[in-house]
């Protein structure tokens, strides 16, 4: 069959798509799975000892300001709901225990249980960022060993976490049919139907950004090397060659 020209002056009506993420919570979202993985990656390194600690203060910032934008920003982005998410918990842990006892395992896999999984890994993510940072602010100042030992724990509890956060999501993808990571970069989901989310709030994300950046930009002038070995004050052309002096 041939496709019928369209009348001149006519586009062609795009796919209907609903907008779900807005743009604070998907930019927040980015930095902070960034600064994780960066303070990670340069975690066991003497020489990157400034980005780590940089990294993970802004790791902090970002927790503040998710915290901030879930108790006053708009509605869809409030953590009350994720709150509210959990607190169901014990009622789909009885419910659920109920079906079990009566045959119906599948009642262990069943949306709702999905959903509560990834809302309490996401709250975990949350709520291992400040137990992390004050752990590792007690390590950088030498306040004792055993702050070394706390930072560890957090760090690999958190890299745990982070496992949890990202199979579930591939996994549930993969069980949905349904690229459920997409909306955290696009913000939106295809279909027809409202937007969950009415103003995508560009103005508070770029400020967001420029806050990050600025902060970045300030550590990097104080510390003595710079952020990034061999790309101090002077430049790369002067930076002092030298070994990595990893502690491991
Ligand atoms: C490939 C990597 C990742 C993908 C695809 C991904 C995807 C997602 C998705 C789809 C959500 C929404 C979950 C929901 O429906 O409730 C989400 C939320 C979240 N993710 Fe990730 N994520 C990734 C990595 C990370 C990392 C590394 C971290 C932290 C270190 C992280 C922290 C969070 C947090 C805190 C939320 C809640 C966001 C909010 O509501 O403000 N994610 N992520």
């Amino acid at each position: 069959m041939t496709a019928l020209p369209l009348p001149t002056g006519t586009a062609p009506a795009a796919a209907p798509r609903r907008r779900v993420v807005d743009a604070p919570t998907r930019v927040f979202h980015a930095l902070f799975a960034l600064s994780f993985l960066g303070a990670y990656l340069t975690a066991e390194s003497e020489r990157w000892r400034a980005l780590h600690v940089t990294l993970g203060y802004t790791m902090a910032g970002l927790l503040a300001f998710r915290l901030l934008y879930g108790l006053f920003g708009p509605r869809h982005a409030r953590l009350g709901a994720l709150l509210r998410k959990l607190a169901g918990a014990p009622a789909w842990l009885r419910s659920t225990w109920q079906a079990v006892q009566a045959g119906q395992w599948q009642a262990l896999t069943a949306r709702p249980g999905q959903n509560l999984l990834m809302s309490a890994a996401v709250a975990t993510l949350l709520m291992l960022v400040l137990p992390l940072t004050l752990s590792g602010y007690a390590t950088y100042n030498d306040w004792g060993d055993v702050f070394e030992e706390v930072h560890e724990f957090f760090g690999n509890a958190l890299l745990a976490a982070v496992l949890v956060h990202v199979g579930l999501v591939l996994g549930l993808s993969l069980l949905r049919r349904q690229n459920l990571a997409a909306p955290m970069l696009s913000g939106a989901v295809a279909g027809p139907g409202p937007d969950l989310v009415k103003k995508p709030h560009r103005g508070l994300a770029l400020l967001l950004m420029l806050a990050v950046l600025a902060f970045g930009a300030w550590r990097w002038q104080l510390a003595p090397q710079g952020l990034v070995p061999g790309w101090g004050a002077a430049g790369p052309a002067f930076a002092q060659p030298g070994g990595d002096e990893d502690d491991d």
